[in-house]
Protein backbone atom coordinates (compact mmCIF):
# COMPACT_ATOMS: atom_id res chain seq x y z
CA UNK A 1 0.00 0.00 0.00
CA UNK A 2 1.63 3.65 -0.95
CA UNK A 3 1.97 6.08 2.10
CA UNK A 4 -0.66 8.86 2.07
CA UNK A 5 0.76 12.42 2.91
CA UNK A 6 -0.54 16.24 2.87
CA UNK A 7 1.06 19.66 3.07
CA UNK A 8 -0.95 21.81 5.34
CA UNK A 9 -0.04 25.62 6.04
CA UNK A 10 -0.91 27.65 8.90
CA UNK A 11 -0.35 31.07 10.36
CA UNK A 12 0.72 31.82 13.49
CA UNK A 13 -1.61 34.62 15.44
CA UNK A 14 -1.66 36.97 17.92
CA UNK A 15 -4.23 37.19 21.15
CA UNK A 16 -6.26 39.94 22.03
CA UNK A 17 -7.52 38.26 24.90
CA UNK A 18 -4.34 35.79 26.33
CA UNK A 19 -5.50 32.18 26.86
CA UNK A 20 -2.93 31.95 30.26
CA UNK A 21 -3.17 28.60 32.49
CA UNK A 22 -5.08 25.63 32.20
CA UNK A 23 -8.37 23.83 33.54
CA UNK A 24 -6.96 20.53 32.23
CA UNK A 25 -3.19 19.99 31.29
CA UNK A 26 -3.90 16.96 28.95
CA UNK A 27 -6.56 18.44 27.37
CA UNK A 28 -5.35 22.07 27.17
CA UNK A 29 -8.62 23.50 28.31
CA UNK A 30 -7.83 26.84 29.03
CA UNK A 31 -9.32 28.87 32.59
CA UNK A 32 -10.83 31.50 30.07
CA UNK A 33 -11.80 31.96 26.72
CA UNK A 34 -9.28 34.17 24.10
CA UNK A 35 -9.37 36.21 21.25
CA UNK A 36 -7.27 36.90 18.15
CA UNK A 37 -6.11 37.72 14.36
CA UNK A 38 -4.28 35.67 12.37
CA UNK A 39 -0.76 36.88 11.51
CA UNK A 40 -0.83 36.96 7.53
CA UNK A 41 2.72 35.78 6.21
CA UNK A 42 3.98 34.63 9.13
CA UNK A 43 3.79 30.47 8.42
CA UNK A 44 4.28 27.15 9.51
CA UNK A 45 4.68 24.77 6.53
CA UNK A 46 4.23 20.98 7.31
CA UNK A 47 4.31 17.56 5.64
CA UNK A 48 3.42 14.35 6.73
CA UNK A 49 3.44 11.10 5.88
CA UNK A 50 2.11 8.12 7.34
CA UNK A 51 2.90 4.57 7.00
CA UNK A 52 6.07 4.87 8.78
CA UNK A 53 8.17 2.79 10.89
CA UNK A 54 8.50 6.13 13.76
CA UNK A 55 7.84 9.47 14.08
CA UNK A 56 10.42 11.39 12.85
CA UNK A 57 10.10 15.38 12.58
CA UNK A 58 12.61 17.35 10.33
CA UNK A 59 12.31 21.28 11.88
CA UNK A 60 13.52 23.97 9.20
CA UNK A 61 15.90 21.08 8.13
CA UNK A 62 17.35 19.97 10.81
CA UNK A 63 16.43 16.38 12.14
CA UNK A 64 15.10 16.65 15.80
CA UNK A 65 15.36 14.18 18.85
CA UNK A 66 14.60 15.17 22.44
CA UNK A 67 11.51 17.42 23.70
CA UNK A 68 10.89 18.93 19.88
CA UNK A 69 10.25 15.10 18.68
CA UNK A 70 8.48 13.83 21.80
CA UNK A 71 5.89 17.03 21.90
CA UNK A 72 5.09 16.13 17.98
CA UNK A 73 4.83 12.45 18.85
CA UNK A 74 2.78 12.86 21.73
CA UNK A 75 0.18 15.01 19.44
CA UNK A 76 0.40 12.48 16.84
CA UNK A 77 -0.36 9.74 19.44
CA UNK A 78 -3.68 12.05 20.45
CA UNK A 79 -4.84 11.87 16.66
CA UNK A 80 -4.40 8.29 15.92
CA UNK A 81 -6.34 7.50 19.20
CA UNK A 82 -8.90 9.68 18.51
CA UNK A 83 -8.66 9.39 15.25
CA UNK A 84 -8.04 5.57 14.49
CA UNK A 85 -5.05 5.83 12.25
CA UNK A 86 -2.54 3.26 12.43
CA UNK A 87 1.40 3.54 12.10
CA UNK A 88 3.63 6.64 12.65
CA UNK A 89 4.21 9.59 10.74
CA UNK A 90 7.37 11.35 9.11
CA UNK A 91 6.92 14.80 10.10
CA UNK A 92 8.70 18.36 8.04
CA UNK A 93 8.02 21.32 8.63
CA UNK A 94 9.92 24.97 7.90
CA UNK A 95 8.51 28.54 9.61
CA UNK A 96 9.79 31.72 8.57
CA UNK A 97 9.72 33.50 11.93
CA UNK A 98 11.63 33.19 14.91
CA UNK A 99 10.47 30.35 16.80
CA UNK A 100 10.07 30.58 20.70
CA UNK A 101 10.37 34.39 20.86
CA UNK A 102 6.90 35.73 21.45
CA UNK A 103 5.66 35.22 17.92
CA UNK A 104 3.31 31.84 18.57
CA UNK A 105 5.31 29.20 16.43
CA UNK A 106 3.96 26.68 18.25
CA UNK A 107 0.09 27.97 17.12
CA UNK A 108 1.32 27.95 13.64
CA UNK A 109 3.36 24.31 13.65
CA UNK A 110 0.07 22.68 15.73
CA UNK A 111 -1.89 24.10 13.47
CA UNK A 112 -0.31 23.09 10.63
CA UNK A 113 0.54 19.74 11.71
CA UNK A 114 -3.12 18.78 12.51
CA UNK A 115 -4.91 20.02 9.19
CA UNK A 116 -2.20 17.60 7.50
CA UNK A 117 -2.27 14.80 9.63
CA UNK A 118 -5.81 14.48 9.46
CA UNK A 119 -5.83 15.05 5.28
CA UNK A 120 -3.00 12.54 4.70
CA UNK A 121 -4.69 10.35 7.04
CA UNK A 122 -8.09 10.27 4.32
CA UNK A 123 -10.11 11.56 6.84
CA UNK A 124 -12.48 14.79 6.42
CA UNK A 125 -13.75 16.81 9.70
CA UNK A 126 -15.27 19.60 10.11
CA UNK A 127 -13.19 23.01 11.23
CA UNK A 128 -14.47 22.64 14.73
CA UNK A 129 -13.26 19.02 15.21
CA UNK A 130 -9.49 20.26 13.87
CA UNK A 131 -9.92 23.31 15.98
CA UNK A 132 -10.52 20.75 19.42
CA UNK A 133 -7.56 18.54 17.84
CA UNK A 134 -4.84 21.38 17.57
CA UNK A 135 -5.59 22.51 20.81
CA UNK A 136 -4.57 19.53 22.07
CA UNK A 137 -0.83 20.15 20.32
CA UNK A 138 -0.80 23.50 21.85
CA UNK A 139 -3.56 25.28 23.06
CA UNK A 140 -3.38 28.72 20.92
CA UNK A 141 -3.31 26.61 17.55
CA UNK A 142 -7.00 25.91 17.83
CA UNK A 143 -6.92 29.62 17.25
CA UNK A 144 -4.90 29.57 13.66
CA UNK A 145 -6.98 26.84 12.20
CA UNK A 146 -9.90 29.49 10.98
CA UNK A 147 -9.46 32.14 8.96
CA UNK A 148 -9.15 36.29 10.57
CA UNK A 149 -11.06 37.16 13.73
CA UNK A 150 -10.91 34.29 15.57
CA UNK A 151 -12.71 33.47 19.32
CA UNK A 152 -11.70 30.09 21.03
CA UNK A 153 -13.88 29.21 23.80
CA UNK A 154 -12.53 28.01 26.88
CA UNK A 155 -15.37 25.34 26.83
CA UNK A 156 -15.30 22.24 29.38
CA UNK A 157 -14.42 19.05 27.89
CA UNK A 158 -12.55 18.40 24.61
CA UNK A 159 -16.02 18.71 22.61
CA UNK A 160 -16.91 22.06 23.65
CA UNK A 161 -13.36 23.78 23.75
CA UNK A 162 -13.02 24.70 19.95
CA UNK A 163 -12.29 28.15 17.93
CA UNK A 164 -14.45 29.69 15.75
CA UNK A 165 -13.99 32.67 13.55
CA UNK A 166 -16.19 35.62 14.22
CA UNK A 167 -14.95 38.39 11.80
CA UNK A 168 -13.68 37.62 8.25
CA UNK A 169 -9.70 38.63 7.50
CA UNK A 170 -11.08 41.90 5.72
CA UNK A 171 -13.39 42.94 8.72
CA UNK A 172 -11.23 45.48 10.21
CA UNK A 173 -7.68 46.82 8.57
CA UNK A 174 -5.51 46.08 12.11
CA UNK A 175 -2.16 45.46 11.05
CA UNK A 176 0.39 43.63 13.57
CA UNK A 177 3.66 45.62 13.67
CA UNK A 178 5.96 43.13 15.43
CA UNK A 179 9.28 44.55 16.89
CA UNK A 180 11.41 41.87 17.20
CA UNK A 181 14.22 43.02 19.75
CA UNK A 182 15.68 38.96 20.30
CA UNK A 183 15.40 35.69 18.30
CA UNK A 184 16.45 33.55 20.98
CA UNK A 185 14.60 30.83 22.10
CA UNK A 186 13.25 32.26 25.50
CA UNK A 187 13.90 29.87 28.60
CA UNK A 188 10.46 29.11 29.92
CA UNK A 189 8.04 27.81 27.22
CA UNK A 190 4.59 28.71 27.65
CA UNK A 191 3.62 25.02 28.56
CA UNK A 192 5.72 25.06 32.36
CA UNK A 193 4.29 28.77 32.41
CA UNK A 194 0.19 28.19 32.21
CA UNK A 195 1.04 25.30 34.77
CA UNK A 196 2.40 27.84 37.22
CA UNK A 197 -0.21 30.55 36.57
CA UNK A 198 -2.40 29.24 39.35
CA UNK A 199 0.20 30.40 42.08
CA UNK A 200 0.08 33.83 41.60
CA UNK A 201 -2.31 35.76 43.80
CA UNK A 202 -3.28 37.36 40.89
CA UNK A 203 -4.77 34.70 38.66
CA UNK A 204 -7.99 34.58 39.69
CA UNK A 205 -8.37 38.26 39.52
CA UNK A 206 -7.01 38.61 35.69
CA UNK A 207 -9.73 35.41 35.18
CA UNK A 208 -12.87 36.80 36.74
CA UNK A 209 -12.58 39.52 34.28
CA UNK A 210 -11.46 38.04 30.74
CA UNK A 211 -15.34 37.72 29.81
CA UNK A 212 -15.98 40.94 30.02
CA UNK A 213 -12.61 42.50 28.28
CA UNK A 214 -12.90 39.31 26.11
CA UNK A 215 -17.10 41.21 24.95
CA UNK A 216 -15.63 44.39 24.79
CA UNK A 217 -12.89 43.65 22.37
CA UNK A 218 -15.24 41.71 20.29
CA UNK A 219 -17.47 44.65 20.71
CA UNK A 220 -14.34 47.46 19.74
CA UNK A 221 -13.39 45.14 16.74
CA UNK A 222 -17.41 45.20 15.23
CA UNK A 223 -17.30 49.21 15.72
CA UNK A 224 -13.70 50.02 14.42
CA UNK A 225 -13.64 51.73 17.92
CA UNK A 226 -9.70 51.92 18.37
CA UNK A 227 -9.68 53.77 21.32
CA UNK A 228 -11.76 50.86 22.87
CA UNK A 229 -9.88 48.55 21.42
CA UNK A 230 -6.68 49.99 22.70
CA UNK A 231 -7.52 50.07 26.13
CA UNK A 232 -8.44 46.81 26.34
CA UNK A 233 -5.89 44.94 24.60
CA UNK A 234 -3.20 46.86 26.54
CA UNK A 235 -4.78 46.04 29.59
CA UNK A 236 -5.49 41.87 29.07
CA UNK A 237 -1.94 42.04 28.31
CA UNK A 238 -0.47 43.93 30.84
CA UNK A 239 -2.69 41.65 33.72
CA UNK A 240 -1.05 38.61 32.29
CA UNK A 241 2.28 39.53 32.65
CA UNK A 242 1.75 40.48 35.74
CA UNK A 243 0.45 37.00 36.66
CA UNK A 244 3.56 35.83 34.90
CA UNK A 245 5.85 38.30 37.07
CA UNK A 246 4.39 37.15 40.43
CA UNK A 247 3.98 33.30 39.59
CA UNK A 248 5.72 31.15 41.60
CA UNK A 249 8.46 30.98 40.66
CA UNK A 250 8.26 34.27 38.82
CA UNK A 251 8.41 34.45 34.91
CA UNK A 252 10.12 37.52 33.49
CA UNK A 253 9.63 37.85 30.16
CA UNK A 254 10.56 41.30 29.42
CA UNK A 255 13.98 42.80 28.39
CA UNK A 256 14.94 46.32 28.87
CA UNK A 257 13.79 47.53 24.88
CA UNK A 258 10.29 45.55 25.58
CA UNK A 259 9.75 48.24 28.48
CA UNK A 260 11.37 51.17 25.81
CA UNK A 261 9.14 50.03 23.13
CA UNK A 262 5.58 49.98 25.34
CA UNK A 263 6.18 53.46 27.04
CA UNK A 264 7.16 54.43 23.02
CA UNK A 265 3.81 53.51 22.12
CA UNK A 266 1.81 54.74 24.75
CA UNK A 267 3.09 58.43 24.09
CA UNK A 268 2.79 58.39 20.36
CA UNK A 269 -1.02 57.51 20.91
CA UNK A 270 -1.53 60.08 23.42
CA UNK A 271 0.16 62.44 20.29
CA UNK A 272 -2.96 60.83 18.27
CA UNK A 273 -1.22 57.97 16.17
CA UNK A 274 -3.68 55.00 16.41
CA UNK A 275 -1.10 52.00 17.82
CA UNK A 276 -1.29 50.08 20.58
CA UNK A 277 0.98 47.49 21.70
CA UNK A 278 0.92 43.62 23.07
CA UNK A 279 3.30 40.58 24.15
CA UNK A 280 2.80 37.21 24.67
CA UNK A 281 5.36 34.81 26.41
CA UNK A 282 8.53 36.48 25.19
CA UNK A 283 10.14 40.12 24.80
CA UNK A 284 9.26 41.37 21.07
CA UNK A 285 6.16 43.72 21.32
CA UNK A 286 3.12 43.80 18.78
CA UNK A 287 2.46 46.83 17.93
CA UNK A 288 -0.97 47.13 16.80
CA UNK A 289 -2.11 49.99 14.36
CA UNK A 290 -4.58 50.30 11.34
CA UNK A 291 -3.43 50.12 8.36
CA UNK A 292 -2.51 53.41 6.71
CA UNK A 293 -0.35 54.08 9.73
CA UNK A 294 2.07 51.24 9.45
CA UNK A 295 4.66 53.06 7.68
CA UNK A 296 5.24 55.53 10.44
CA UNK A 297 5.02 52.58 13.24
CA UNK A 298 7.45 50.67 11.94
CA UNK A 299 9.88 53.50 10.83
CA UNK A 300 9.57 54.48 14.37
CA UNK A 301 10.43 51.42 15.89
CA UNK A 302 13.34 50.87 13.95
CA UNK A 303 14.35 54.23 15.56
CA UNK A 304 13.85 52.76 18.94
CA UNK A 305 17.13 50.85 20.08
CA UNK A 306 17.32 47.45 20.85
CA UNK A 307 15.07 46.62 18.23
CA UNK A 308 17.14 44.32 15.60
CA UNK A 309 13.86 43.80 13.27
CA UNK A 310 10.16 44.43 12.07
CA UNK A 311 7.77 42.00 10.89
CA UNK A 312 4.46 43.11 9.43
CA UNK A 313 1.46 40.72 8.91
CA UNK A 314 -2.30 41.89 8.12
CA UNK A 315 -4.96 40.26 9.09
CA UNK A 316 -4.58 36.18 7.57
CA UNK A 317 -6.66 33.56 6.71
CA UNK A 318 -7.36 29.83 7.64
CA UNK A 319 -5.05 26.79 8.18
CA UNK A 320 -5.15 25.23 4.59
CA UNK A 321 -3.81 22.09 3.13
CA UNK A 322 -1.79 22.67 -0.01
CA UNK A 323 -1.94 19.26 -1.37
CA UNK A 324 -2.51 15.81 -0.21
CA UNK A 325 -2.46 12.74 -2.11
CA UNK A 326 0.05 9.12 -1.96
CA UNK A 327 3.10 8.70 -2.85
C1 LIG B 1 1.07 33.87 25.96
O1 LIG B 1 -0.63 27.96 23.20
O2 LIG B 1 1.86 28.31 23.49
O3 LIG B 1 0.75 33.20 23.70
O4 LIG B 1 -0.96 25.13 25.09
O5 LIG B 1 1.28 25.01 26.19
O6 LIG B 1 1.15 25.17 23.72
P1 LIG B 1 0.48 25.52 25.03
O7 LIG B 1 0.56 27.07 25.20
P2 LIG B 1 0.50 28.19 24.11
O8 LIG B 1 0.23 29.45 25.03
C2 LIG B 1 0.10 30.69 24.44
C3 LIG B 1 0.04 31.71 25.48
C4 LIG B 1 0.16 33.13 24.98
C5 LIG B 1 -1.19 33.82 24.99
C6 LIG B 1 -2.13 33.43 23.88
O9 LIG B 1 -1.68 33.16 22.75
O10 LIG B 1 -3.34 33.44 24.14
Amino acid sequence: MQNRTAIGVANANIAFIKYWGRADDDLNIPVNGSLSMNLEGLYAETSVTWGQSADTLVLNEVEQTGKPLQRVAHHLDALRSRLGIEGHAAVSSVNNFPAGAGIASSAAAFAALTVASVAAAGISLSERELTALARLGSGSASRSVPAGFVEWYAGTDHETSYAESFAASDAWNIVDVIAIISEAHKATGSQEGHSTARTSDLQDARVAGAAERLRLCKQAIFDHDFGTFAAVVEHDSNLMHAVMMTSRPPLFYWLPPTLTIMQAVRDWRADGLQVCYTLDAGPNVHCLCIRKDVDQVSAALKNLSGVVDVRVARVGGAAKVISSGEC
